[in-house]
């Protein structure tokens, strides 16, 4: 792989790449089948990625005619890596199995080891003889909707599809290595203007945000929407506040520290609130929910934003959904894609049928949204959520970091690009839209 690092430096033609010799082997984070139950008894809490998450070679599987070998300079932690590394709410090795059952292809991916990683930036080394758009040097960032476009459920959105799964979660041969191997139809161009470890953190979050809040499948936010937003300064919740701004609403942030509010307001937040400041109790024991907390913080983003939000964007899950149910507005959206505290939510039906309000699943992102956010990231309207970059080898600290909410942002990592920084191939445009927006995140993750 140095070879080829050395020659992606030095800006090899895609001829010069797609004669190199390509390893049998490659670095790659994983996580062994054989240690699923190594975590049985402990709290989540206590479940520690650094101890599961392996970085070690494995074989380089063979490509498949509609797939594409991509080296990978930088990639990204996700919580699905934290779920992954955890093995909960279920160990990954039986979506794989499942795909190892549905083609000769899949096959490949039921193995003792699950590569990881859910997001990648890099450089085509190799496509198969069914690929049309992509050529070896191609510049690439890597969505994650892994889809078999065979499944005619798969032509309308592709999300519906049967059979879709995420890449480097449901699927082997993830982005936390040096190399990846995926389908043609999860590439993307490049945002010339960004660094790889910028370009890497954006694909699996920001086309979330995007379906969620923009898409005709999510939310369909319009200009003056009041948006509260969750977790506002975390992954999905960063890229939101963004296209709230971006699409003329107002966006409510909630966050958990007086740090994570000043970054939001200087990211041209004004309505912040700091749950843990306002010390919310939603449930006031383990099975019971507390509508005057609810009411409360009803009343909080009233004094704010002076009425309720328009679309409430949910993530959080247990813990949140039934104040999230209530808050929304009388015929108001709340668009949900995860659960991190809880799957089991409880909210208060009255409060939903009466005011008629809507509440939206959403999951990832089909090829076409994740292009059109990845193309708002490329013309600098959207911008890298990147506060924090760790080299490969530390990837169970990163993990564990996501995994006791000590981040802000997204967390970068460095896979095959030798040091930050490298990568930008448009430093005009990187100077028109504006260092001190791209590198804000940087900044204040020190
Ligand atoms: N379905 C999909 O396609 C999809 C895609 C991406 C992510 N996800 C899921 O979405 C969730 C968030 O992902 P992410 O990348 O944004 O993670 P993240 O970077 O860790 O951000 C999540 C934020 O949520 C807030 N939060 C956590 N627990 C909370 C609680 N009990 N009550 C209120 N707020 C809480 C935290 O912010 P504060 O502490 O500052 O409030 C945290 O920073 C994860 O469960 C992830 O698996 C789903």
């Amino acid at each position: 792989m140095e070879r080829i690092v050395e020659a992606i430096s030095s800006g090899a033609s895609g001829e010069e790449l797609a004669a190199m010799p390509l390893p049998d082997h490659y670095r790659a984070a994983f996580v062994r089948r054989e240690d699923a139950a190594m975590f049985e008894g402990l709290a989540s809490a206590d479940k520690d990625p650094t101890k599961s998450l392996r970085v070690d070679d494995v074989a380089t599987p063979e490509l498949a005619p509609d797939e594409a070998y991509v080296a990978v300079m930088a990639s990204s932690i996700n919580f699905n890596t934290v779920w992954t590394s955890i093995f909960e709410p279920l160990p990954t090795f039986g979506f794989l199995d499942r795909l190892g059952k549905e083609s000769v292809w899949g096959r490949r991916h039921a193995l003792p080891y699950h590569v990881v990683g859910s997001d990648a930036a890099g450089v085509v080394l190799r496509v198969g003889s069914a690929v049309r758009n992509w050529k070896p040097a191609d510049r690439v960032t890597v969505h994650c909707n892994y889809v078999d476009d065979q499944d005619p459920s798969a032509h309308d959105d592709s999300m519906l599809a049967a059979n879709q799964r995420i890449w480097g979660f449901e699927t082997n041969f993830g982005g936390l290595a040096d190399l990846t191997v995926v389908k043609a139809n999860q590439l993307m161009p490049k945002p010339a203007h960004l660094t790889w470890e910028e370009a890497a953190v954006n694909a699996l979050c920001n086309s979330t945000s995007y379906r969620m809040l923009v898409s005709n499948n999510g939310a369909r936010m319009k200009q003056g929407d009041v948006v509260l937003v969750w977790g506002a300064s975390g992954g999905i919740g960063g890229y939101a506040v963004q296209y709230v701004l971006n699409g003329g609403g107002t966006p409510v942030g909630v966050v958990s520290s007086p740090e994570k509010a000043a970054l939001l307001n200087d990211l041209g937040v004004d309505a912040v609130i700091d749950r843990k400041a306002e010390s919310y109790r939603f449930w006031s024991d383990a099975s019971t929910q507390d509508e005057r907390e609810w009411r409360r913080f009803g009343g909080k983003i009233r004094s704010l934003v002076g009425e309720d939000p328009d679309i409430v964007f949910e993530h959080p899950g247990r813990q949140t959904m039934g104040a999230s149910i209530f808050v929304a507005k009388r015929g108001g959206t709340v668009v949900t894609c995860a659960a991190t505290s809880g799957y089991m939510v409880e909210f208060d039906n009255r409060h939903f049928w009466m005011k008629l309000k809507r509440l939206i699943a959403s999951h990832f992102a089909n090829y076409a949204e994740a292009w059109a956010a990845n193309r708002l990231i490329a013309q600098g309207k959207i911008q890298p959520l990147l506060s924090a970059v760790h080299p490969l080898t530390e990837v169970g600290d990163a993990a564990l970091k996501i995994h006791r909410n000590e981040h802000e942002g997204k967390i970068g990592v460095l896979c095959l690009a030798p040091r930050e920084g490298l990568g930008i191939d448009d430093p005009e445009l990187r100077a028109k839209i504006g260092e001190d927006k791209i590198t804000l995140f940087r900044r204040h993750g020190g």
